[in-house]
């Protein structure tokens, strides 16, 4: 086996008081087998063998989107922060049409920029993002001391290309593997003199020159020089509007939703009494033909994101900017994500997208970025790029009148951008808890305000004498609270299933019941009872679930 570059690759969590440490990978398999198990997230046609980058979301899934949905537009559009002045600030909410215009898209830029440089490979006609190539180009300890990757490949120097978001130890010896076969093999006139044990087997920083292609073994081959040079690929979905399919009638899928904020901002400003500075919500679906859609929900070709457009003056930006961030730090800190598993990147001005002079992206440790972070949100500032754009291409005046100033400016924007669906994913992630010490093996520790069901009502025994009393109970809590019935299988069984679902509380209606009408609370974290009154059950979960 070749020497290689180690890298921490396991998640670590702590449960009961047991340091486990888990290989990543398989958690993300457990991670994807319970989601489906258990009617959280399902493959898009998966009775057709599913369709790539595509999900649906099942009885407990859409409940789990829902309330992190719902959660983001109260905190955002029903019941916003308090801003620096004491007073709260003013959000207002749209919900545009998924087609628009397609000028909106060449004023925004989508048309001619929204590319990712994609390479093909002849052979195994797999298609693959450029950026996402992990290119190793071995280097003999001995022989090519400090010589970097794109001088080797400059000899021709035969080279691997992978395709993985994170370099890993597994990623690591896959690859060690992949190169020693194929010397064996093919015994490459570059490769064969080296000896096996002296090979460093490193990423190659950098991008590669497209004419180094010719020596590259693509992923999924294991012949050189099969890889195409990239080309730039329009990520947008397109159709045609209309009977006619001529370029006359092309429209888009929206690529992200605040595109129809920035359409809307002189009809709300027109119909509605907001004043500088305000924002403009929304939550809605987005499509990108992502080249390579991956792991699980993270990147889908279908999403849902959840965008504020916040309109201020230019020279209040470094003020709004910082205040922004705290309040998306608090609201994910707010539904469960602890701030020590975020990371805040200050986007390197290189990285940029072309509207933005600053980012910060708000960063999660998901399982498959362990022990790094994969991008949860992004607050950018948008400068006027997009009001500036559209009020030239649509050939109106996006401005905002400043009474009290008389005076007409172009608000500058910042936009912290979000995706639902991976906020759900990261919810999942957050929650997943391995127990060895419960039948389960595994519950799902959900902050109780996100939880799909908040409780569940189970008689002890299917007995006659239960069940009723039972039944009450659901009838009397399901008009305020998410909760299930549950009266089938042995009382451990059904504890497990409501672990798995991460219900935080079951109620055990059993023969003290009929007696004294107490019911036995359950709690999901610690696994104790104890007993309470039927009719404090409400109360107790006012208090646990919307009083937290
Ligand atoms: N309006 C700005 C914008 O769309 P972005 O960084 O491209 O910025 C914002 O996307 C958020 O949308 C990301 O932080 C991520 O949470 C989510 N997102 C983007 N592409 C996605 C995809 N293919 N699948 C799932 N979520 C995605």
């Amino acid at each position: 086996m070749f020497p290689v570059v180690s890298r921490h690759y396991a998640v670590f969590k702590k449960v009961n008081n047991v340091d486990k440490m888990t290989d990543h990978k398989e958690i993300m398999k457990d991670i994807v087998s319970l989601c489906k198990r258990r009617g959280f997230i399902f493959a898009a046609s998966d009775i057709y063998g599913g369709i790539n980058g595509f999900w649906d979301y099942g009885p407990l899934g859409v409940e789990l989107k829902n309330n992190l949905r719902d959660r983001w537009w109260r905190d955002m559009v029903l019941c916003p922060p308090i801003g620096p002045d004491g007073a709260p600030i003013s959000i207002v909410g749209v919900d545009s049409s998924i087609i628009q215009n397609p000028k909106c898209w060449e004023a925004s830029g989508h048309v001619g920029g929204f590319n990712d440089p994609m390479v093909d490979c002849r052979e195994s006609k797999k298609r693959y993002r450029e950026d996402h190539l992990i290119i190793i180009v071995p280097k003999d300890e001995e022989n090519d001391k400090g010589k970097n990757g794109q001088s080797l490949l400059d000899n021709g120097r035969t080279s691997f290309a992978f395709m993985v978001d994170q370099w890993d130890k597994t990623e690591e010896d896959a690859a060690a593997k992949k190169i020693e076969k194929y010397i064996k093999k093919a015994g490459d006139e570059t490769l064969k003199n080296l000896r096996i044990g002296k090979l460093i087997l490193k990423p190659f920083e950098g991008r590669v020159k497209p004419e180094h292609y010719k020596f590259v073994v693509g992923p999924d081959v294991n012949t050189k020089g099969t890889l195409t040079e990239p080309v730039q690929f329009n990520m947008m979905f397109h159709t045609y509007v209309g009977a006619a399919s001529g370029d006359d009638n092309k429209a888009y899928l929206r690529p992200e939703t605040c595109a129809g904020i920035f359409l809307n901002f002189k009809n709300v400003l027109d119909s509605s009494r907001v004043k500088a500075p305000f924002g403009i919500a929304q939550i809605g679906k987005a499509f990108r033909n992502e080249v390579t859609p991956r792991n699980f929900i993270f990147r889908s070709r279908e999403f849902e994101q959840m965008e504020l457009e916040w309109f201020c003056a230019e020279e209040d930006v470094p003020q709004w900017f910082d205040f922004w961030v705290d309040e998306r730090t608090r609201f994910w800190e707010s539904v469960g994500i602890p701030k020590s598993e975020l990371h805040f990147l200050n986007v390197p001005k290189e990285e940029l997208a072309h509207y933005s002079s600053r980012t910060i992206d708000v960063e999660y440790r998901f399982p498959f970025t362990a022990p790094d972070f994969g991008e949860l949100e992004g607050i950018a500032h948008r400068g006027n790029f997009d009001l500036t754009q559209h009020a030239e291409f649509s050939g109106q005046k996006l401005e905002y009148f400043d009474q009290a100033e008389n005076k007409r400016f172009v608000p500058h924007v910042i936009e912290p951008s979000t995706g639902l669906t991976r906020g759900v994913l990261a919810l999942i992630c957050q929650a997943y808890t391995v127990d060895k010490n419960r039948p389960s093996g595994v519950y799902l520790n959900f902050h109780p305000s996100m939880a799909p069901l908040k409780a569940a009502i189970l008689p002890l025994t299917a007995k006659e004498e239960h069940v009723p009393i039972a039944q009450k109970l659901y009838l009397d809590l399901r008009h305020e609270f998410a909760v299930e019935l549950d009266i089938k299988q042995n009382i451990g069984k059904r504890y497990a299933r409501q672990d798995e679902i991460g219900t935080p509380y079951c109620f055990t209606v059993d023969n003290d019941t009929i007696s004294d009408q107490t019911v036995t609370v359950r709690d999901r974290n610690t696994m104790a009872q104890e007993r309470i009154h039927m009719d404090k059950v409400k109360d107790f979960l006012r208090e646990k679930i919307v009083g937290k």
